[in-house]
C-alpha cells in the first residue's frame, strides 16, 4: 500500500517544468530579480483581482515586510497591540514581536477553525485600544469574514490577511485575500502554488505598493515609479549621483530570483486547475464525514469555493482523536498537527509573551485535531482509501 504524503511533489506537472527550468537556465543572462518576477506579479494580480503583487522569497518574509511597512508608514507604531488567530502559522505572530508590537491572540470557531465576528468582538471588549487586525485565512476555511471586516471599519482597526493556506477561496463570491488593505502568500511546495520558495504581497493601496518594494530591497528605489523615486530624492535632498545608493527607511533584501518567477510563471497557467481539483477533493472529503458523528462538522455554508492543502478533522475527544491516528497510520496516511496547535502553547511564544489568552477552542483543535494531505494529483484509490475511513462505515 503506497503512502499518501502530505505532499506529493514539487511543482504540478514536475517534469515537464523542470525540464522548461532547465532551459530557461540555461539560455537567460539574468537569473536576479528582473522581468520574470515582474511578469508573475502582473499575471498573480490579475488571476487574484488586486491592483498590486509585490513577489518575495517566501510567505513569511511577506509577513515580516508587510508589517515592517506598516511601521514606516506610520499606520502602526511600536508597542501597538494587534489582533491575530490562535490557530496560525509560528511566522504569523513572530513579526509582530519582533518588530516591537504586541499580539493579542483571538479564539477561532471550531468548525471552521477560524476567527469569526463573535471571537473578534470577544477580544475587542477586552482590549478596544487594539489597532490592527492580522487576520489568518486557515486551511482554505474562513467565518463570517464579511462581519469582521464591518467591525474592523467601524472601530478603525487595520485589517490584512495572512492568505498562506487560502489561495483560491471564495467566501460569497469575494476571493480569501481581498478583504483587508494587504493580503500575504506563500508559494511553498506543497501550498497550491510552488515556486519552491516563495511569497507575495497584494494590496489595492499604491502608496503601500512604492513602500513594499522599497523594503524588499534595501530601503532604495530603484523598482520604484518615477513619481516615488523623485519624491523620496526631494525629501531628502539627495541629487541623482547619490540618488542611486540612498536607503531611505528600514529595510531587507527579500528579493527572490528569476528562477522562482519562471517556476511562478509556468505555474500560474494551472491556477484554475489546481483550485478546482483541490476544491473536487475537498468536496468529497467533507461529504464523507457529514455523517459520521466522530467528526465536528466542518461549516462551509458562505464560502462558494473551498481550496486548501489539507483536510482538517477535529475529533469530540481524545479517544477518537488516538483512534482515528492509529488507523490513518495503519492505512499509511501521513497526518500532522493542525497548522502549528495553539500557537499560544509554541516555546517561541512562551519565550517572548506573558500575556495569557485563553482560547478554547484552538486549545481543543490543538489536542483533538489533525491534517492530512489534499492536492491536485490525488488519485481516485488514494482519495477513496481516504473516504473509507471518514465514512466510519
Ligand atoms: C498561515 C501561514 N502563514 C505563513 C506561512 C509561511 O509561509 P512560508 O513557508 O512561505 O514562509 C505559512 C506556511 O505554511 C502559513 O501556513
Amino acid at each position: 500500500m503506497n503512502k499518501i504524503k502530505l505532499i506529493k511533489s514539487t511543482f504540478l506537472n514536475e517534469e515537464e517544468t523542470k525540464k522548461k527550468l532547465c532551459e530557461f537556465i540555461m539560455s537567460s543572462e539574468i537569473l536576479s530579480m528582473s522581468s520574470e518576477c515582474e511578469k508573475f506579479e502582473e499575471k498573480f494580480s490579475e488571476k487574484q483581482e488586486r491592483k498590486y503583487s509585490v513577489f518575495v522569497s517566501s510567505g513569511s518574509c511577506a509577513n515580516l515586510l508587510l508589517i515592517q511597512a506598516m511601521l514606516n508608514t506610520g499606520k502602526l507604531k511600536k508597542g501597538d497591540k494587534i489582533f491575530a488567530s490562535s490557530l496560525t502559522w509560528a511566522t504569523n505572530i513572530m513579526p509582530i514581536i519582533q518588530l516591537g508590537l504586541v499580539p493579542i491572540l483571538l479564539d477561532v470557531e471550531e468548525d471552521t477553525l477560524n476567527v469569526s465576528s463573535k471571537t473578534l468582538m470577544d477580544g475587542y471588549t477586552k482590549n478596544p485600544d487594539t489597532k490592527a487586525f492580522f487576520l489568518t485565512n486557515a486551511l482554505g476555511l474562513c467565518s463570517d469574514v464579511d462581519e469582521i471586516k464591518k467591525i474592523c471599519a467601524i472601530n478603525n482597526i487595520l485589517l490584512f490577511e495572512d492568505n498562506c493556506e487560502s489561495l483560491g477561496s471564495e467566501y460569497k463570491g469575494t476571493r480569501m485575500g481581498n478583504f483587508g488593505i494587504a493580503s500575504t502568500f506563500s508559494f511553498f511546495v506543497g501550498h497550491h502554488l510552488s515556486t519552491i520558495e516563495g511569497g507575495m504581497i497584494c494590496t489595492d493601496d499604491s502608496e503601500l505598493y512604492e513602500n513594499l518594494k522599497l523594503i524588499r530591497a534595501h530601503g532604495w528605489t530603484r523598482n520604484n515609479s518615477e513619481d516615488f523615486r523623485r519624491r523620496k530624492r526631494a525629501d531628502s535632498l539627495i541629487d541623482d549621483f547619490y540618488g542611486i545608493y540612498a536607503f531611505y527607511d528600514l529595510a531587507y533584501n527579500f528579493r527572490p530570483t528569476e528562477i522562482n518567477g519562471f517556476i511562478g510563471n509556468q505555474q500560474i497557467a494551472f491556477w484554475d486547475e489546481i483550485i478546482r481539483k483541490r476544491e473536487d477533493n475537498f468536496d468529497k472529503f467533507h461529504k464523507a464525514t457529514l455523517n459520521n458523528d466522530d467528526i465536528i462538522k466542518l461549516k462551509t455554508g458562505d464560502m462558494n469555493v473551498v481550496s486548501n492543502f489539507g483536510f482538517p478533522l477535529l475529533f469530540k475527544n481524545k479517544e477518537l482523536f488516538e483512534k482515528y491516528k492509529e488507523l490513518f497510520e495503519k492505512e499509511n496516511i501521513e497526518i500532522r498537527p493542525i497548522i502549528a496547535g495553539n500557537i499560544s502553547k509554541q516555546p517561541f511564544y512562551k519565550k517572548y509573551k506573558k500575556n495569557k489568552n485563553v482560547c478554547p477552542n484552538a486549545e481543543k483543535i490543538h489536542r483533538n485535531g489533525f491534517y492530512f494531505g489534499n492536492n491536485p494529483e490525488m488519485n481516485y484509490i488514494e482519495i477513496a482509501r481516504i473516504v473509507n475511513i471518514l465514512k466510519n462505515t
